[in-house]
């Protein structure tokens, strides 16, 4: 369905869609579900149609971005859209020196060492990134009533590529970097936070209707770390985006221990990965007193090799303990595994949408 952005009935449909109505806490027709990393190499059309373009070159080209961002909405029907791009590209695009290897992830030419190495890391201004207003315009006006969700990588998980240089999985330079040199620490990750703020500004002036701030990897902090060290950084992020209005959406793998601290930096919606139950995440985020707000996730992704009759009764468990917060987002605990079968996730979203109806 194609409709013009400030078509009346597109605009009411954006409004009242599953996806907001449960990111703002208000009642659903069915529990909106989407999936992180629903684009990508899990889909045979995604895999076409990237064949001969770098993952970073795909993401500066609308015609690329529209349709790859278009690809899962159409094939399962899920409640929202998240934007084609990478948390890395906005400091591609200030011209950091980095790759996106296929398999590997994004690689750094240039590990940040000192203040100096700062540098080059700046905010982009919409001038620089025209590609990315033209692409989510475009796909507001395509998408109708169906929510784009725009993102950014926060300070923390993208300070880890600066530091380590590529994927780690200790993230230890990056620890020494943060309690060795707190003031290089502090500018660094003070100055993603500003490389967030402009990326996700765009995104949302160009029509996105929520923003996810992905802190992937801040799992790997103790909670005195976090509160120390990330938290007052991506607190700037979620502050500096209050104004627009839209739903704020936090997430990260294996942060069990640090909801209430995610939570209190300023999400509207808290994503939680398959370790901790849902109702549990609500105790977590409602325990220093703060009222309960959204929750989404949390399907592990290694269930969908496991069959459908172990898949459906997750589902059901999932959507019973989604109810003990006042909004529940379906989605995996983490992202698509590319090896993933399309056919389950389309399964998955007709069996929530089904089994949620009127509840
Ligand atoms: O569908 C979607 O969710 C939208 C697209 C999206 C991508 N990256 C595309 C992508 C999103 C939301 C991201 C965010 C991202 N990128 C995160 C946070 C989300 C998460 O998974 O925790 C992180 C940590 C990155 C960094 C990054 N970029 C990694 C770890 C990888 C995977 C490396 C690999 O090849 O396995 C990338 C590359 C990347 N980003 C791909 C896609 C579709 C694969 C590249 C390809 O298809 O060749």
């Amino acid at each position: 369905v194609t409709q013009s952005p400030q078509s009346p009935t597109a605009a009411d449909a954006l409004e009242n869609s599953a996806f907001l109505r449960a990111a703002r806490g208000e009642s659903v027709p069915h529990t909106p579900v989407w999936f992180m990393r629903q684009a990508g190499r899990s889909l045979p059309e995604y895999r076409a149609i990237r064949a001969g373009t770098t993952m970073l070159e795909s993401c500066m080209r609308p015609d690329l971005v529209v349709e790859i961002t278009l690809q899962p909405v159409r094939r399962y029907g899920v409640d929202a859209a998240i934007f084609f791009s990478d948390i890395v590209l906005p400091l591609k695009a200030v011209g950091v020196d980095l790759e996106i290897q296929p398999g590997v992830g994004p690689v750094v030419a240039s590990p940040v060492r000192s203040l100096e190495d700062l540098d080059p890391v700046r905010p982009v201004t919409p001038a620089d990134v025209t590609y990315i207003t033209e692409s989510v315009q475009e796909l507001v006006s395509r998408l109708g009533g169906t929510p784009l969700i725009g993102f950014a990588g926060a300070p923390f998980t993208v300070a880890s590529y600066l530091v380590e240089g590529g994927p780690s999985k200790d993230h230890a330079k990056t620890k020494a970097l943060m309690h060795g040199d707190p003031k290089l620490w502090h500018a660094l990750a003070d100055r993603l936070a500003d490389v967030a703020i402009a990326y996700l500004s765009v995104q949302i002036e160009a029509g996105a209707s929520a923003i996810q701030l992905f802190d992937s990897w801040a799992g790997a902090l103790s909670p005195r770390d976090y509160a120390e060290f990330v938290q007052p950084h991506s607190a700037k992020v979620f502050d500096a985006l209050a104004q627009y209005g839209v739903p704020r959406l936090h997430f990260g793998v294996n942060t069990g221990e640090l909801l209430g601290l995610m939570s209190a930096a300023g999400a509207d919606v808290v994503g939680v990965d398959w370790r901790v139950p849902l109702d549990e995440a609500v105790r977590r985020i409602t325990a220093d007193g703060t009222p309960a707000k959204p929750v989404q996730g949390n399907l592990d992704p290694a269930l969908l090799f496991a069959g459908w009759d172990a898949i459906e009764p997750e589902i059901d468990r999932i959507l019973a303990e989604g109810k003990a917060a006042p909004g529940h987002i379906f989605n995996l605990g983490h992202g698509v595994p590319p090896s993933t079968d399309p056919e389950v996730l389309h399964q998955v979203v007709r069996a929530v949408h089904e089994k949620s109806k009127h509840g």
